[in-house]
């Protein structure tokens, strides 16, 4: 049978701001995610945890110890501790060139980082594997309170993550919203066309490591009707090349240089 061909390139490739602009200020911080905005990125992408008193933080790991002068499991701190921290400061001592400094910045809240966006703000947010399951229903409902369920055209929201247990609680519960399965750097090259077509069953696209990711995994989404995501992608020489296969988004740090590279053509 003929094979279908990838999708032309395209210009509109989205652009994810992983973290915020995080390689630019402090991740999963206000001001990183603000700059993300004014870098031209089309989503903010950011992970969520559960303090100990059940508020839902913005941060990436499940500890404070990489990115605060604290110490501990988010989900042993609460809110009010953990809005002590400053989230700003390791990043001024990794970046001695950088002429702001981010000192003081704190851990947002998913409600705060939803406000700041202000009224045209697009989301990524990530599940974590293992997280509880109340944690999935939070965030749904929170972004309900806040109008962000899809209603809107363009869509606001995209939900991914690592576990399909997650996303496929979330097609069953908000079978609008859109779903990004995630898959791991040491799974990507064994994805077969049936595996893809059970991915397709409950997910709107995937997301690949950009160094897995082979023209051919993005012409054989296609073909089962997923988009395809690449992350982390921080090199312009990488963007114009995965942008020239047909990747539909690019997942960045620089959300500056993806606009760039989406400028040249
Ligand atoms: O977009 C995918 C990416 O966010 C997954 O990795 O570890 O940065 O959350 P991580
Ligand atoms: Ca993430």
């Amino acid at each position: 049978p003929a094979e279908a061909v990838a999708l032309p390139s395209s210009p509109a490739t989205e652009n994810i701001a992983h973290r915020g602009a995080s390689g630019h200020a402090p991740e999963s911080t206000l001001p990183a995610f603000r700059l993300a905005n004014r870098m031209g990125a089309d989503w903010i992408e950011l992970d969520v945890h559960q303090t100990r008193d059940g508020e839902l933080a913005v941060i990436h790991d499940k500890s404070v110890n990489r990115t605060t002068n604290g110490q501990g499991a988010v989900k042993n701190l609460t809110l009010s501790q953990l809005k002590r921290l400053d989230a700003g400061s390791w990043f001024d001592a990794t970046h001695p060139k950088q002429t702001v400094s981010y000192r003081g910045a704190r851990i947002p809240t998913l409600e705060e980082v939803l406000l700041s966006q202000g009224k045209q703000g697009r989301f990524c947010i990530e599940i974590k594997e293992g997280l509880p399951v109340g944690v999935e229903k939070q965030v749904l409902d929170t972004l309900k309170r806040h109008g962000l369920l899809p209603r809107h055209q363009p869509e606001r929201v995209m939900i991914q993550s690592f576990d399909p247990h997650v996303l496929k609680r979330i097609r069953q519960s908000h079978p609008r919203l859109t779903l990004v399965q995630l898959i791991h750097f040491r799974e990507a090259g064994s994805l077969s066309r049936p595996g893809l077509q059970q991915i397709a069953d409950y997910a709107d696209a995937i997301g690949y490591h950009q160094r897995r990711m082979e023209r051919d995994d993005i012409r054989r989404a296609h073909r089962e009707g997923l988009r395809i995501h690449a992350y982390t992608v921080n090199r312009k020489k990488k963007m114009r090349q995965l942008m020239d296969w047909g990747v539909d988004a690019i997942c960045t740090n620089f959300p500056d240089r993806l606009r760039d590279v989406k400028r040249e053509r």
